[in-house]
C-alpha cells in the first residue's frame, strides 16, 4: 500500500523533488514513443475496452486523460464522447506531441498532472470536468494523494476518477521492482481506497474490479 493514511493539506507549492521526478518521466518516456505507437495486441484492447465502458460516459461528458500517451485510449473513449470533448495531459512533449498527431480535435495540456492547477490552460480553458482518467500512470505519480487532491479539485460534483490499468496490478508491481524511478508506487487495493478516498478528497469508491490483467478503480466525488 503505497497512499499515504495521513490527510494531507491542499497545497500550491511544487517541490523540488517532484521537478526532478517530472524531468526523470520525461527523459523516459520520450525514449518509449515508438513502443507505444506500436498495435495493440487484441487481448489488451479488448481490456481498454472494458476500461472505457467503466468510465460510464454520457455523450455530453467531458473527460481529462491524465498520462495520456500517444493517445492510446482515445479511440475507445470517443466510442462515447466527441474527441472535442476530451482532454489530453501528459508532462512528456514527445509523447503529447504524438497524441495531438493523432487526435488534433482533442485539447492538450503539457504538464505535471500535480501541477495542472498553475498550467496557462487551466485557467483560461479547462473547467471542471465530468471524468478524469488515470489509466496506466498512477504508479508514476511521485506523490499519489497530491494526485487524487487534484483530480478532486477538477471533478464536478457527481464526477468520476477512474485509474486503471489494463495488464493489472501485478504488472504495476513488478514494474515498480525492477524501476522504481518510473513507477514510485503500486496501485492501491480496495482496503487502501476504502480508508482514504472519502476522508481525503471527497470521494468514494463504488466500482473495484482486481483480475490478474485488469485493474480499475472508480471513484465518485460526493
Ligand atoms: C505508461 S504511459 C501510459 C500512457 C497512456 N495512458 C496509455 O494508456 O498508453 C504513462 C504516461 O504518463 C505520463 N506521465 C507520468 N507522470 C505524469 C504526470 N505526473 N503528469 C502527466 N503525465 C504523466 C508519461 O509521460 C507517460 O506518457
Amino acid at each position: 500500500m503505497t497512499v499515504d493514511k495521513e490527510r494531507k493539506e491542499p497545497t500550491s507549492s511544487y517541490p523540488a523533488e517532484w521537478e526532478q521526478h517530472r524531468i526523470v518521466q520525461s527523459n523516459l518516456f520520450r525514449q518509449q514513443v515508438e513502443t507505444f505507437l506500436r498495435p495493440i495486441p487484441k487481448d489488451v484492447q479488448q481490456r481498454m475496452e472494458r476500461i472505457a465502458e467503466a468510465l460510464l460516459l454520457q455523450p455530453q461528458d467531458t473527460l481529462i486523460d491524465v498520462g495520456c500517451g500517444t493517445g492510446a485510449m482515445v479511440p475507445f473513449i470517443h466510442k462515447y464522447i466527441p474527441l472535442s470533448h476530451i482532454w489530453l495531459c501528459d508532462c512528456s512533449e514527445a509523447m503529447l506531441e504524438q497524441a495531438k498527431k493523432r487526435f488534433p480535435e482533442c485539447h492538450s495540456i503539457h504538464c505535471d498532472f500535480l501541477k495542472l492547477q498553475q498550467a496557462p490552460e487551466k485557467t483560461t480553458e479547462l473547467d471542471k470536468v465530468d471524468v478524469v482518467l488515470c489509466n496506466a500512470v498512477f504508479g508514476n505519480f511521485i506523490d499519489q494523494q497530491a494526485a487524487l487532491q487534484v483530480a478532486s479539485h477538477l471533478l464536478k460534483k457527481g464526477g468520476r476518477l477512474v485509474v486503471s490499468h489494463p495488464m493489472g496490478r501485478g504488472f504495476v508491481q513488478r514494474l515498480h521492482e525492477s524501476n522504481p524511478a518510473m513507477v514510485p508506487h503500486l496501485l492501491p487495493d480496495r482496503q487502501a481506497w476504502q480508508c482514504l478516498s472519502w476522508r481525503s478528497w471527497r470521494m468514494t469508491l463504488e466500482y473495484y474490479c482486481d483480475e490478474s490483467e485488469l485493474y480499475i478503480a472508480r471513484l465518485l466525488k460526493e
